[in-house]
């Protein structure tokens, strides 16, 4: 019963089939050929809407078998995984790495700021790369050492190395920045740079830093050694001793340089990914650090610095011919600068 039962049908199949046949396959294999189309559509238009990121992600899936980190679609440019020439990255392969440059003004609290960071045991900071002149001869010769830092291939008693996960500098705006903006711009934008912008909001405490150290450069109180920083207030106190005296008449229009010193270099670098900060701010309010830290995407810590602060308290006690200064400034908009005050 079974076997004819099957009989028939497969007779019947047979039968039906040479008539059907031909209508029932153009129809399937046309079907076919449409959702093919309709697929590879969508998948050319996907590509098209995110190539960038495709290419960036397949780039690193063939370089290093990484998991994919958790992190938002506008976070991607940002991300990197150095391969460092001159030693692995070993157990931390696979950790992205954020790159970020301090821009600032000389005596603006940077080198304060940069102790703060590198206390992070993932964050390498490698100084004034740039003070040195033959490194921003030319544009090229910029785009060479940045690669270098960047690369995790710059060695200095910042780097962590293999564990880093931000890695970048300390770039003051004298030192090439102003000269080669838009190329410098045009790099951290594709290269996925952030730049941290760190200004000082007392200029008139800014100058007498640099006219202190200026003077310590010769005198050298510290036993004939030149100290931009210090480490104890003992130091600290020898340094704060020496008050300068300030021309009134060039007072202003130094101040006003600087202001505008300043707003240009704000200006320049406002489309890179940034971050804004003051001297003042980070002194102040510590949580400032933290927001620092959530910008460079690394685990927040208590971070500290062994740096003591050179000239504390009123400045009155730091100027020497302070009625001076006070007429120049009282009654114009640098007038708070007389009264700016430190708890710290
Ligand atoms: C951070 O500072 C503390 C206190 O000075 C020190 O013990 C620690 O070793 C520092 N960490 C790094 C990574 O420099
Ligand atoms: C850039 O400067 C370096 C070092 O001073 C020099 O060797 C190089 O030829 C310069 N390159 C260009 C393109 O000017
Ligand atoms: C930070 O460095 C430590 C080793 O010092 C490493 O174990 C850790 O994975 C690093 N964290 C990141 C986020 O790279
Ligand atoms: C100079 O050096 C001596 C010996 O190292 C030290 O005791 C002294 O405190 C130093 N003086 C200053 C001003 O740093
Ligand atoms: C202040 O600077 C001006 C311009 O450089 C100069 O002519 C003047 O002598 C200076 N005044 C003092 C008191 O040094
Ligand atoms: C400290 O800084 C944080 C983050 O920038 C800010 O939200 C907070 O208002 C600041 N606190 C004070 C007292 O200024
Ligand atoms: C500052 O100016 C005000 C008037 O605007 C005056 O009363 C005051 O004495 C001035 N102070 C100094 C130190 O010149």
């Amino acid at each position: 019963m079974a076997d004819d039962l099957c009989f028939f049908t497969k007779d019947s199949f047979i039968l039906k089939s040479p008539k059907k046949s031909p209508l029932v396959l153009r129809t399937v294999v046309l079907l076919f050929v449409m959702v093919c189309g309709v697929y590879i559509c969508t998948i050319c238009l996907k590509q098209i809407s995110t190539g960038s990121t495709t290419e960036f992600l397949n780039f690193r899936v063939d370089q290093k078998p990484c998991p994919e980190p958790n992190i938002e679609p506008w976070e991607i440019p940002y991300v990197h995984y150095p391969n460092p020439k001159t030693y692995s990255r070993a157990e931390c392969a696979c950790n992205p790495v954020r790159y970020f440059a301090i821009m600032s003004m000389q005596r603006s609290g940077s080198g304060w700021f940069e102790t703060l960071l590198n206390n992070h045991t993932n964050i390498s900071s490698n100084g004034e790369i740039f003070s040195v002149k033959v490194r921003r001869s030319n544009v090229s010769t910029i785009f060479e050492t940045l690669d270098r830092i960047y690369n995790l291939d710059w060695m200095s008693s910042a780097s962590k190395n293999e564990c880093t996960a931000a890695v970048g500098l300390k770039w003051m705006l004298n030192q090439g920045l102003m000269q080669h903006h838009k190329e410098i711009v045009e790099y951290f934008n594709t290269r996925g740079v952030s730049t941290i912008l760190l200004f000082r909001r007392n200029l008139l405490r800014r100058m007498i830093s640099i006219l202190a150290n200026s003077y310590d450069r010769d005198a050298k109180p510290l036993n004939g050694t030149h100290k931009s920083h210090v480490h104890s207030p003992y130091e600290a106190a020898i340094l704060a001793s020496y008050k300068p005296v300030i021309n009134a008449t060039t007072l202003i229009p130094i101040l006003r340089q600087v202001e505008e010193t300043t707003k240009k270099g704000l200006e320049y670098f406002k489309s890179t990914r940034h971050i804004i900060l003051y001297y003042e701010d980070v002194v102040k309010n510590h949580t400032k650090l933290a927001e620092v830290q959530e910008f460079l995407k690394v685990p927040k810590r208590e971070l500290k610095s062994r740096q003591v602060k050179i000239h504390k308290g009123s400045l009155s006690n730091h100027i020497q011919n302070w009625v001076d200064v006070e007429k120049a400034l009282n009654g114009t908009k640098y007038e708070s600068y007389l009264h700016g005050d430190y708890r710290k």
